[in-house]
């Protein structure tokens, strides 16, 4: 394992969630990080857990339910020990729509879950609207910014 890993994880059904995913990771990339990008349908609970930096973007679909792609992980973790994310310094951000009474509920639930099985937050998550791009890439800047320096 490189000491600048970076794991980014993505949770769509439409690819949303995955075109942030490969530009967010693209960035680390030339910003001195060492990324990779997964679907959260090709990741294991034990490489979760070993990720020292990881970003989560997950969109919302349902009425409020994670993406087809991201229940099983999801459920995963949710079963894991408490401390199963020890050591992991995340951030998540949310893709969703204001039209919906359930907005962002999967990022919400991505980020409240990680912390409570010992992930450390280092930036607060984003909830993005569906007109997202500038607000989603100045946060995915700043958090590579934050990433750096862990
Ligand atoms: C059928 C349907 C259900 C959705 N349900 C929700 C929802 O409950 N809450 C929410 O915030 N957004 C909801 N959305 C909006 C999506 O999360 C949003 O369009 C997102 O950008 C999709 O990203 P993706 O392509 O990565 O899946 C829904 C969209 C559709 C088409």
């Amino acid at each position: 394992m490189n000491d600048r890993d970076l794991l980014l994880i993505f949770g769509t059904e439409t690819g949303n969630a995955e075109v942030l995913a490969e530009d967010a990771g693209h960035l680390a990339g030339i910003s001195g990080l060492n990324p990779t990008v997964m679907d959260m349908e090709d990741i294991s609970l034990a490489t979760l857990s070993s990720a020292k930096r990881l970003i989560v973007i997950c969109s919302t679909w349902g009425e409020g339910e994670q993406p087809v792609n991201a229940q099983d992980l999801y459920d995963s973790v949710q079963e894991s020990e408490v401390g199963s994310m020890d050591g992991v310094s995340y951030a998540v951000l949310a893709l969703g729509d204001t039209a919906f009474e359930f907005f962002c509920e999967s990022g919400k639930e991505w980020d409240i879950l990680l912390e409570e099985k010992g992930g450390s937050r280092v930036n607060k998550r984003i909830d993005c609207d569906l007109d997202y791009d500038d607000y989603a890439a100045d946060w995915i800047s700043a958090t590579l910014e934050i990433m750096k320096q862990i």
